[in-house]
C-alpha cells in the first residue's frame, strides 16, 4: 500500500498535525478528552456540536451498536456557550468547533462565542434527527449558502458538514462553497432506524437515528468523489474510516484529509494504530494521491 510522507498540513484554513482528524461527537464534550486524542495522534479534533441553548437531547435509547456499525439519537446534548470555557486552555490547538442552529443568525452568533479559541468552526447542517436544525437545513442549498455566508464572514476558517440525505450532494457542496466555506466535510450519518422484534417497537427513543461506521464507508467515498468533481474547495472524508487503507482510498476518491468517529469506540488508539501504517519517511506528497482515481 501506498504511504504519506508524514509532517503538518494546513486543510481549509486549518494547520493539523497531520491528515487524520477526530470527528464531531465522539470524545468531544470535554477539553480533556479533546486534548487526550490530540496526545493519542490525532491531527485535529472537532467538539460535540454546541448550539444557542443548553439542550438534553432526545430520550433514550440513544446509541445502539450493530453490525459493525453505530445507530445514534443523541439529539444534539450540549452546554451551550458554557464550553466556551471548557476549551480555553486549548486556545492554541487544533481544535475545530461544532456548531448548529435554526438559522443563520444563531450560526453567527454560536461562532462568533469561540473566536479567539477556537482553530476553525464546523457547521453542522447535517444531523438527520434534530428538528429544525442539522438537516432540515442541510438539504437546501439556499439555506446553506446563508448559514456559511453568516459564519464565513466573521474571517474564522469555516468547514460545512454536509448530509448524505439528499439526492444530490454536489448541489450542497456548490452552495456551501457560493456562501465562502473554507472546507466541506462528507458525510454525516445516514438516516436509519431499527425495530425491536421482541418489543414491537423502534429500538431508538427517537424512532430514527444516524448510521456511522463500516457500513457507510461506501457512501461516504461515493459523495466525496461526486464532490471532488464539482467543488473547489478541500474535502475531508468521513464516514467508517477505520484503516490506513480506507484513508488512501478516500484521498484517492478526493479527500484531503479525513475525520474517525465510529473506529474510536472499538480503539481508543485508532489514530496511533493508523499513523503507523499510512505514513514512513519514504511516504509520497499526500497531494501525488488526493483525487488520482479520477485521472
Ligand atoms: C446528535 O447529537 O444527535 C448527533 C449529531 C449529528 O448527527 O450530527
Amino acid at each position: 500500500m501506498v504511504t504519506l510522507r508524514p509532517g503538518p498540513v494546513t486543510i481549509g484554513g486549518v494547520t493539523l498535525k497531520n491528515h487524520l482528524i477526530l470527528a464531531a461527537g465522539i470524545l468531544g464534550t470535554t477539553g480533556a478528552s479533546l486534548d487526550r486524542m490530540l496526545r493519542m495522534g490525532a491531527g485535529g479534533v472537532v467538539t460535540k456540536s454546541i448550539g444557542p441553548e443548553p439542550k438534553d437531547g432526545h430520550a433514550g435509547p440513544c446509541l445502539v451498536v450493530l453490525n459493525g456499525g453505530i445507530l445514534n439519537a443523541m439529539g444534539l446534548p450540549n452546554p451551550s456557550r458554557d464550553f466556551v470555557s471548557e476549551i480555553e486552555t486549548l486556545a492554541k490547538k487544533p481544535v475545530i468547533v461544532s456548531i448548529y442552529g435554526g438559522t443563520p443568525e444563531e450560526f453567527a452568533m454560536v461562532a462568533e462565542w469561540f473566536k479567539g479559541t477556537a482553530a476553525g468552526i464546523e457547521l453542522n447542517l447535517s444531523c438527520p434527527h434534530a428538528e429544525g436544525y442539522g438537516s432540515a437545513l442541510g438539504t437546501d442549498p439556499d439555506l446553506v449558502t446563508s448559514c456559511t455566508r453568516a459564519v464565513s464572514r466573521l474571517g474564522m476558517p469555516t468547514w460545512i458538514k454536509l448530509t448524505p440525505n439528499v439526492t444530490d450532494i454536489t448541489a450542497i457542496g456548490k452552495a456551501a462553497e457560493e456562501g465562502g466555506a473554507s472546507a466541506i466535510v462528507a458525510i454525516n450519518t445516514v438516516k436509519a432506524m431499527r425495530i425491536s422484534t421482541g418489543l414491537k417497537r423502534p429500538v431508538l427513543g427517537n424512532r430514527f437515528g444516524g448510521l456511522s461506521g463500516k457500513p457507510i464507508f461506501p457512501i461516504a467515498v461515493r459523495c466525496v468523489y461526486e464532490l471532488y468533481e464539482a467543488c473547489k474547495v478541500p474535502i475531508i472524508g468521513c464516514g467508517g474510516i477505520s484503516t490506513a487503507k480506507d484513508v488512501v482510498e478516500m484521498m484517492m476518491a478526493g479527500a484531503s484529509a479525513v475525520q474517525i468517529g465510529s473506529a474510536v469506540h472499538a480503539d481508543v488508539r485508532i489514530f496511533e494504530t493508523i499513523t503507523k501504517s499510512l505514513y514512513s519517511a519514504n511516504g509520497v506528497p499526500a497531494d501525488g494521491i488526493i483525487g488520482c482515481a479520477h485521472d
